[in-house]
């Protein structure tokens, strides 16, 4: 097994003691680029704040089910009842400065706030409608006071605004001209990006000058609606666009929802957002909070990808954070006291699968070294860690909490640290290791041929491609790791690889599908149909044929896609390539 680590001392080549006070390499200094904050940042408060608070998840005494700022939606609520509601959002607890000590106290770096959801509802005074938060209990703008505590705090400011979906103005596009749910709604669409939310993009921007806006949900978003809100974009360059706004327009970050890409976006700034329970706006029965530790290895998971984990908070009616989320972001911020240097300016780790221990991060030092954080997410029972195929010695190392130095000794399947003593945290403890010089680590080696010359690859060597926000999701850390979630004919699952000669290969793959399914296997533009018959119930593992691949010399992939055909889903866990004569 690559993991295994070879009995030492005899298979060290070299042994180093190193000390924890040895000089460091001064980081390099960041990039004059527009986006180099965002990249610096890696963790921001999302806050889902609006009229939906008042039901909290219920209408007429009845718990309205998915997430609460969709409560509208979801109950059916007529546009006049929802109105209503808007007396009792009353922000009478409101304090904006709490809320921005509490995301900078949570070593957040910036702070997203709805300025208007789905509901229509804006939460500044809006000269484009009366349905704003002016004429709501409330009575008065409420972002002014927000941006100036968040800027106070040194935290940089994203307005969400939902351009395409508003359920209350008249036409602002319901999904599909069929889901409207009361008369009232109905209108044109393009008048009403027109008149409503093109106007109030503008006055967000000049009234609070954002450093993000955060579009959303771009469902009826063709590229002649897209074309107006760009050309605005374009006259403020250095707000920073996710990619939601619509049909040919790029933006800056991917917005994975909800999951954690498997391999993040090679090459793209991407943005995790996340929920602490299960909810984005206030729903006073949802009581299914992630962990603290779930939320550390979130954000330590996400950095190893080189992204940014934007986590939310849902405020009640009256302007309180949930004691639960507040308490959460209290502890992972005593985490980040100690260990933020290993998420702040850091990039994606140098290992191409993670590691069974944890995960790593990394930041290019000026003497031309590389400084590696070692995320430890399970303190190894030997206390030795292996960094696979790494070839070069650190010149120095220590835990971030303790101080306490480690050895680090080169074994003929990488660099072995000795850690000493146990875990410094019981969530993620952290160990930082500085190298004079670039590493040298094989990105083919992970994959080592068997005795029979045959390939497997698992879960977390594949790359997933889904859309805008959405994506097969990656379970599991272990060689039993698997991909699932496969909801999307469009998505499809790529797994890169380098061989030294052309060849044909049988691949083989351990499925799971409830129901037969047809996908077909790639390579480049030449597909191949497979039918999979059913496996069982849930997560029921079969080893399936999926037929032979012919792949070229050197660097190349292949690809699972679904066909769009009653597509059901398959997961995936091990894809093995045998060689044929
Ligand atoms: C979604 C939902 C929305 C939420 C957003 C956060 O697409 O429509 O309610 O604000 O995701 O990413």
């Amino acid at each position: 097994m690559k993991f295994k680590l070879l009995p030492c001392p005899a298979a060290c080549l070299a042994v180093l003691a190193l000390s924890a006070s040895s000089v460091l390499a001064a980081e390099t200094p960041p990039a004059a680029d527009r986006l180099q904050w965002f990249k610096d940042a890696r963790f921001g408060m999302f806050i889902h704040w609006g009229v939906y608070a008042v039901p909290a998840g219920e209408w007429q005494g009845r718990a309205i089910g998915g997430i609460g700022e969709w409560i509208m939606k979801n109950g059916s609520i007529p546009v006049a009842d929802y109105k209503g509601f808007s007396k009792d959002f009353t922000a009478t607890k409101y304090d904006p400065s709490a809320w921005a000590k509490l995301a900078r106290k949570a070593g957040m770096k910036y702070v997203v706030i709805t300025s208007k959801h789905h509901d229509g509802f804006a939460l500044f005074d809006s000269k484009a409608t009366d349905w704003d938060v002016i004429n709501s209990g409330a009575r008065k703008d409420l972002l002014a006071p927000l941006a100036s505590a968040v800027r106070s705090e040194g935290l940089k400011l994203g307005l969400y605004y939902s351009q395409s979906q508003d359920w209350v103005h008249p036409g602002g596009g319901c999904l599909g001209k069929n889901s409207a749910w009361d008369p009232a709604q109905a209108g044109d669409y393009d008048h009403y990006l027109k008149s409503i939310a093109l106007p109030q993009v503008e006055e967000i921007i000049t009234a609070y000058h954002p450093d993000i806006l955060w579009w959303d949900t771009p469902v009826e978003m063709t590229p002649q609606r897209v074309k107006p809100f760009a050309e605005l974009m374009a006259q403020y360059p250095d707000i920073l666009n996710n990619n939601r706004l619509g049909d040919g327009f790029a933006g800056d970050t991917m917005t994975p929802e909800q999951h954690i890409p498997p391999r993040g976006y090679p090459g793209k700034m991407f943005e995790v957002c996340m929920t602490m329970n299960d909810t984005w706006g206030f729903k006073k029965n949802d009581h299914n909070w992630k962990s603290t530790r779930e939320l550390i290895r979130n954000l330590s998971e996400i950095s190893s990808k080189g992204g940014n984990f934007l986590l939310n908070v849902g405020p009640t009616a009256e302007g309180v954070i949930p004691p639960e989320s507040v308490e959460r972001l209290e502890a992972v911020g005593r985490w980040m006291d100690v260990n933020g240097e290993a998420i702040y300016a850091t990039e994606a780790g140098p290992f191409p699968r993670p590691l069974q221990w944890g995960r790593v991060t990394q930041k290019a030092a000026a003497n031309g070294g590389v400084t590696l954080f070692l995320h430890v997410w399970e303190w190894p029972a030997d206390g030795k860690l292996l960094l696979p195929t790494l070839k070069e010695l650190p010149t120095a190392g220590k835990l971030l909490k303790s101080g306490s130095a480690v050895i680090a000794m080169v074994s003929s399947e990488g660099v072995v640290i000795q850690l000493p003593g146990a875990a410094t945290d019981a969530d993620v403890s952290v160990l930082r290791l500085d190298f004079s010089s670039p590493l040298t680590i094989s990105q083919q080696a992970f994959i080592t041929p068997a005795a029979d010359g045959s390939l497997t690859f698992h879960a977390a060597d594949a790359h997933a491609h889904g859309d805008f926000s959405g994506n097969i999701q990656l379970r599991d850390s272990g060689p039993d790791a698997y991909l699932t979630n496969w909801k999307n004919p469009g998505w499809r699952i790529e797994y890169p690889l380098s061989t030294p000669q052309a060849g044909k290969w049988k691949v083989e793959a351990e499925v799971a599908t409830p129901d037969s399914t047809k996908l077909t296997l790639a390579v480049k533009a030449i597909s191949v149909p497979v039918k999979i018959q059913g496996t069982g119930p849930g997560l029921t593992w079969e080893k399936v044929g999926l037929g032979t691949i012919d792949l070229p010399a050197g660097e190349s992939s292949f690809e699972l896609r679904a066909v769009n055909d009653n597509w059901k889903g398959v997961s995936i866990r091990r894809v093995k390539l045998v060689p044929t004569p």
